[in-house]
């Protein structure tokens, strides 16, 4: 299973939202506008990012809906929810789709989630929305692609087995992980859906040194879990990075943003 910690998903808002496309959130508005009061159902929606990142663009002609099995983390987006209209659903999505449509969405968004899930899933996801008529703006899904300046000799080996852990179960099945972002996209392409695509990379920059700790940590406990064995090499490595983050060393992530929109009918 995964757990997300409300900590980690505060550090790397700011960072999130930077590389959020606006290309995309742009295009979500004018596909919206125009239909007054608007009801948007957010997949493993955390603390609430997605509400925050939209709601300024959007504005308050949102009545939100936000889906997450974790109860601590949406206790969280209650606390921050900007005064937007918001209801929430503890729903374990991996065995059941059914909540999504419960408050007669007009569009889905997810952020940070389609990595997670395994390609069966994303299957199931596509027939759901494409039975529902239903828009998908999905930002933020990892796309394999991590580096940071300057380079590390162990960085290529640390993200190998992090992509590997990326590959695991984390609830849905055998994760897409890196593969996520490309799999939906042409899912959504044989479902007649079109596809708007952005990057929308993460940049760690000597401004997000926390944010860059935690990171680094991440890949090194997911790396350390794929290879027992190389344990010490890779705690040097988090140590040597560590050290580079104060001296302003930076780091990027690479993702995807996409909107799918459903064939007229
Ligand atoms: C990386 S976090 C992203 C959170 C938020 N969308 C954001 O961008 O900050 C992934 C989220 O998916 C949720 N999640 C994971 N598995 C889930 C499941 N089976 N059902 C519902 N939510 C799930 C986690 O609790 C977590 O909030």
């Amino acid at each position: 299973m995964s757990g997300f910690s409300g900590e980690w998903l505060t550090a790397r808002e700011p960072v999130d939202h930077a590389a959020r496309s606006e290309v995309l959130t742009g295009a979500l508005a004018q596909m919206l506008d125009g239909k007054g009061k608007v009801t948007l159902t957010d997949l493993g929606a955390g603390t609430g990012s997605t509400l925050r990142a939209l709601s300024p663009i959007l504005g308050r002609n949102v009545n939100w809906h936000l889906i997450d099995h974790d109860d601590a983390l949406l206790e969280l987006a209650r606390e921050a929810a900007m005064g937007a209209p918001v209801t929430f659903t503890k729903a374990d999505l991996a065995t059941d789709l059914s909540p999504i449509s419960t408050h007669s969405p007009h569009a889905v968004t997810t952020s940070a989630f389609l990595d997670l899930v395994s390609h069966q899933w994303l299957e199931r996801l596509v027939v759901y929305l494409s039975k529902h008529d239903l828009p998908f703006y999905a930002a933020l899904t990892y796309d394999g692609r991590a580096g940071c300046d300057p380079v590390h000799e162990l960085d290529e080996t640390v993200l190998d087995a992090f992509n590997a852990h990326q590959r695991t179960d984390k609830g849905f099945g055998k994760a897409l992980g890196p593969d996520a972002a490309k799999s939906a996209i042409d899912l959504f392409k044989s479902a007649s859906f079109t596809i708007l695509e952005e990057r929308s990379d993460w940049l760690g920059t000597p401004g997000h040194k926390a944010f860059q700790r935690m990171l680094l940590a991440g890949w090194r406990d997911a790396a350390v879990e794929i290879e027992p064995s190389r344990k010490t090499r890779f705690d040097g490595w988090l140590s040597d990075r560590l050290a580079a983050v104060e001296e302003n060393a930076t780091c990027f992530v690479g993702h995807v943003d996409f909107l799918a929109i459903p064939p007229e009918r």
